[in-house]
């Protein structure tokens, strides 16, 4: 009886392993290189996030701004003439609270000057790369809509 039971326990745990396994996220379908600007941008976050944290162990609060600054909605801005109309609306505004996130990082780092401040607002801050990467989900898609001339002769462009 008990080894059934022992059993039943085990059936229990690998397949609720395995439906845990499956990606349930939302899927975004992007193109390659819409893919691209994303991953592109989310290296960079996480690279300048790495950069914050290094300049904050030494109290160095300039260069804390340095690195938060172009993180800023700059960096928003800059993305969004690939991306507009492409990714969700909640996806965006998820993104410019982040980057609204690192302009204020960026200021009060300047004028507070006050590290346990930035940490502060840092994890706050990063509260949304793991919001969104709990909710999102990249696939590629062959780009739909344009005649395959067209994207022929991109091609050779590049
Ligand atoms: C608005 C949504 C969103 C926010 C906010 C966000 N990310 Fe991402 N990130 C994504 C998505 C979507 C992917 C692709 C995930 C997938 O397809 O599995 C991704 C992928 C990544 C990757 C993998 C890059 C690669 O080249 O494969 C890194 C690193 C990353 N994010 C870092 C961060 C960091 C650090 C932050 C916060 C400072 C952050 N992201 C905030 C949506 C977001």
């Amino acid at each position: 009886m008990r080894k059934i039971q022992m059993i039943i326990a085990c059936l229990l745990i690998s397949t609720s392993a395995i439906a845990a396994d499956k990606d349930n996220r939302k899927i975004l379908a992007l193109s390659e290189a819409q893919r691209g600007h994303v991953l592109e941008e989310m290296r960079a976050l996480l690279s300048g996030t790495r950069n914050i944290l290094a300049a904050l162990s030494t109290d160095d609060m300039a260069a804390v701004s340095k690195y938060a600054r172009p993180l800023g909605l700059g960096m928003a801005h800059k993305a969004e003439d690939h991306l507009k109309g492409v990714l969700p609306r909640e996806f965006m505004q998820l993104g410019m609270f982040l980057h609204r996130d690192f302009d204020q990082i960026a200021a009060d780092a300047e004028s507070r000057q006050d590290p346990k401040l930035t940490l502060r607002q840092l994890s706050d801050a990063m509260t949304k790369c793991v919001a969104c990467h709990d909710t999102y989900q990249i696939r590629t898609t062959p780009v739909s809509g344009q005649p395959a001339k067209t994207h022929e002769h991109g091609r050779h462009h590049h």
